[in-house]
């Protein structure tokens, strides 16, 4: 094998171009709602509502009363949202990676978080709306025609009506502040593991391809769990905010204060295990998906 080609099924993430990221990423946000929706459900319940023990109970309760369909509720907001993002957030990284590049040098930490935040910037703008949405549909219960949303536009007809466009916006700097340290840590994990696992090939062995395949789980895994230990808080009071009835908290500061002066600091952590539960397959999910899409895409369009 030539080195060239040794480089590449090594590292085959690093140094794409961002429209082969951006291609890859939507691949790899479709397979990560796929296995991790029914996680989000049970997460932005137990943030919202206390009447619930813990995941288990959530899950379990959320099952008995609405079927295994609860758990996907409000699942066509992300699906149209998620692969779209995920493919701004994938091309994000790729320009971010591109503007810090030096010669030929692969990126230093420092860089990678740097290109990974410059991403979060990328998804925030798009994604700040669909959060709003999605967290709305999440929380309400019952079924059929007591619902106060029938969908996702009518959703967003409603709030328009109620708020304007600053109704369908609020939460946008909480949904930043999450974005760009979360993004930052996600990308720099990937890559670091990935980097570590290559590079714990034995002088003169190649990396086989169980071994890679592990190493994407791995790294995809810890990558979910990097990004959402820095935004997890940032994300509680967002939902809160988002979800909250009109009136009830001026900003994201506010609600920071009450949850702080009500429910103490743990309840920043609030939903961390389902959180914790849903990130590794989740993003093991994406990352597998972005390597297949990516190893395809070096097949059939080199120069892309
Ligand atoms: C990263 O965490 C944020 C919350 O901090 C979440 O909204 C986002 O979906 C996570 N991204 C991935 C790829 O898991």
């Amino acid at each position: 094998m030539s080195e060239d080609k040794l480089a590449e099924t090594q590292a085959p993430v690093v140094n794409q171009s961002p429209i082969k990221y951006f291609i890859s990423g939507g691949f790899g946000g479709i397979c990560t709602v796929i296995v991790g929706h029914p996680f989000d459900t049970i997460k932005v319940r137990l943030q919202t509502n206390s009447s619930y023990s813990g995941m288990m109970d959530c899950a379990s309760k959320t099952i008995q009363k609405e079927g295994v369909r609860g758990l996907y509720k409000g699942m066509s907001a992300p699906i149209a949202g998620v692969a779209p993002i995920f493919a701004i957030s994938f091309f994000g990284f790729g320009v971010g990676k591109k503007l810090l590049q030096q010669d030929d040098q692969p990126l230093s930490n420092t860089r990678l978080f740097m290109a990974g935040a410059f991403s979060g910037i990328f998804t925030t703008s798009v994604m700040a709306p669909g959060e709003r949405i999605k967290c709305l549909l999440q929380v309400q219960q019952g079924s059929g025609g007591e619902q106060k949303y029938k969908g996702m536009i009518d959703c967003a007809r409603q709030l328009y009506k109620e708020g304007g466009i600053r109704s369908i916006y609020k939460g946008s700097l909480a949904t930043l502040l999450r974005d760009m340290p979360a993004s930052g840590m996600y990308f720099l994990t990937y890559e670091f593991i990935k980097k570590k696992v290559a590079e714990s090939v034995p002088e003169g062995q190649k990396l086989t391809p169980t071994r890679e395949f592990l190493g994407t789980i791995f790294a995809g895994g810890m990558a979910g769990v990097a990004n959402w230990s820095v935004g997890m808080p940032q994300d509680v009071l967002k939902s809160r905010l988002q979800t909250a009835p009109e009136g009830m908290y001026t900003g994201m500061g506010d609600v920071f204060r009450q949850l702080m002066k009500n429910e103490g600091p743990m309840a920043l952590y609030k939903g961390f295990a389902p959180v914790m539960a849903r990130a590794v397959p989740a993003n093991a999910a994406c990352f597998i998906g972005l390597e297949l899409c990516m190893r395809f895409l070096n097949n059939v369009a080199p120069n892309l």
